[in-house]
């Protein structure tokens, strides 16, 4: 009797793993999707053109029917990470939570595309590692400081020098630059439609996994 229960809930077991199981590793070995979910991260100064660049890559790869998302200060900082200022730890904490996030929607299948300053290089690292270095795309925005005070978008380098806000970016912490990027792209020479034609020619074929 045990042993006829036993064998009839192997069955039933063996054959809901075989109706589960394919489909579960095709999504997982990128047979079902047509991209590779790797996380685009974008560094670079405040108005440096992150966020603009991100959502143009976005609305290009949504366009081509590939499933991709934007996490940036809009996003994250207003609810995830709205807990967080602006010191070297909090900034620590705030990137290690991006990079959670975005790792979790990579292995849901989207692409994430990530926009934040991202100062430090050892938080850039973290976050490479925790994404996976495999799946990490990190994509510098080297617009000068000089450009990304002018285009002033928030008032916000105005207040910085005013001494109105601390610990701001380029003008009273540090930005340490990327030592290997995929791709630096400043902003300041061409349009947004260059920089973005740039940044698709290094990156579509990693995305769209042309195999
Ligand atoms: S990060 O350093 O933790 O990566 P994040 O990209 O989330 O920063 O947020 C940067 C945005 O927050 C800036 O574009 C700016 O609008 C705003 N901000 C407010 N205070 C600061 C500050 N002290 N330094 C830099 N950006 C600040």
């Amino acid at each position: 009797m045990v042993l006829r229960v036993v064998l009839s809930a192997k069955i039933i077991m063996s054959k809901l793993a075989a109706e589960f199981a394919p489909n579960m590793e095709s999504v997982t070995t990128g047979k079902v999707i047509r991209h590779s979910p790797v996380t685009v991260w974008f560094t670079g100064l405040s108005g440096a053109g992150k966020s603009t660049l991100a959502l143009a890559l976005e609305r290009r790869l949504i366009g081509n029917g590939r499933a991709c998302h934007v996490l940036d200060g809009d996003n994250i900082r207003q609810g995830l990470s709205r807990d967080l200022g602006f010191s070297a730890a909090d900034r620590c904490e705030n990137i290690r939570r991006v990079a959670e996030v975005a790792k979790l929607m990579n292995d849901a299948g989207l692409i994430v595309i990530s926009a934040f300053i991202s100062p430090y290089r050892s938080d850039r690292e973290m976050a490479r590692e925790i994404i996976g270095a495999d799946k990490f795309l990190e994509v510098h925005l080297s617009t000068p400081l000089e450009v990304c005070e002018l285009r002033d978008v928030k008032g916000m380098y105005k207040k910085a020098r005013a001494g109105e806000i601390d610990d701001f970016t380029g003008v009273s912490a540090p930005y340490e630059l990327p030592l290997n990027p995929v791709i630096s792209i400043d902003t300041s020479v061409g349009s947004v439609d260059d920089a973005l034609k740039q940044l698709y020619k290094i990156l579509s074929r990693v995305l769209l996994n042309s195999r």
